[in-house]
């Protein structure tokens, strides 16, 4: 595939170097000093078309409620069950994956496969429960032999996405891999030239990092999500997770 030019859409903010240890990780030291700059194209706060987008009292059962036994898109004809999300509906920190795998499809929960567990490790080093966060993915069902979601299946699905963003209203967004970035940012650029950075969704602090499906496949780059997970640490005050040695 040829090289992809569009830059994310949104405000990029930038924060101040921190230590990179690898995830496994006892205290490392975390700091904030976050600036707006723009180097890239921005979308400037929240938009007239921002609010004309809202659903004005939105919740999350009502965001569920109207997806109901979706037929919306073709995904519906392979997927087992809906997977629509789970954790605190007054999240603090969400994090957005891409879609169902096989053993999401057949429980009907969010991340609970091999990358799954990766991600739960994830989220425990930043001293936090999965109960903490909430967890869901830009489409909500299962696409055949895990391949990426589509333009249109995309298209259907992410308004769903964005009513659960609305109405959690969280402090920081995480999306894991490119397919949850170029959703929310609406860029067709590749995620490694802009994970790490802070941009603005909606008025939130919204960071992509690496999926923990391609940590597995590339452990080596793990030491990168550690550092992004820092700057959403510094972000949110939090400390990680004490070592039980
Ligand atoms: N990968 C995702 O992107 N989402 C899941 O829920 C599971 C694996």
């Amino acid at each position: 595939m040829g090289e992809r030019t569009a830059k994310p859409r949104a405000k990029v903010l930038e924060t101040a170097p921190v230590s990179a240890p690898a995830l496994k990780i006892s205290t490392p030291v975390v700091t904030e000093a976050a600036t707006v700059v723009s180097a890239l194209p921005v979308i400037a706060g929240p938009s007239l078309l921002d609010a004309l987008d809202r659903v004005e009292g939105d919740t999350l059962e009502r965001t569920c409620e109207d997806l109901g036994e979706c037929t919306r898109c073709k995904l519906h004809k392979t997927r087992n069950k809906i997977v629509f999300g789970a954790g605190n509906p007054r999240a603090e920190l969400v994090f957005v994956g891409e879609g169902p795998g096989h053993d999401e499809d057949l429980q009907g929960l969010p991340f609970v496969g091999r990358a799954g567990k990766l991600l739960t490790q994830m989220i425990e080093a930043m001293g936090l429960t999965r109960e903490d966060v909430y967890i869901c993915n830009v489409v909500k069902c299962r696409p055949p032999e895990n391949r990426k979601p589509e333009e249109d299946e995309v298209a259907t699905c992410s308004p769903y996405l964005f009513r659960q963003l609305d109405a959690i209203a969280p402090k920081a967004i995480v999306c894991l891999g490119a397919t949850a970035a170029q959703a929310l940012l609406k860029t067709t650029d590749s995620i490694s030239r802009f994970r790490g950075t802070w941009f603005d969704y909606r008025n939130t602090r919204l960071m992509a990092t690496y999926h923990p499906a391609y940590l597995l496949r590339n452990p080596a780059a793990k030491g990168e999500v550690w550092k992004d997970l820092q700057k959403v640490m510094a972000h949110l005050g939090l400390q990680p997770r004490k070592s039980s040695k």
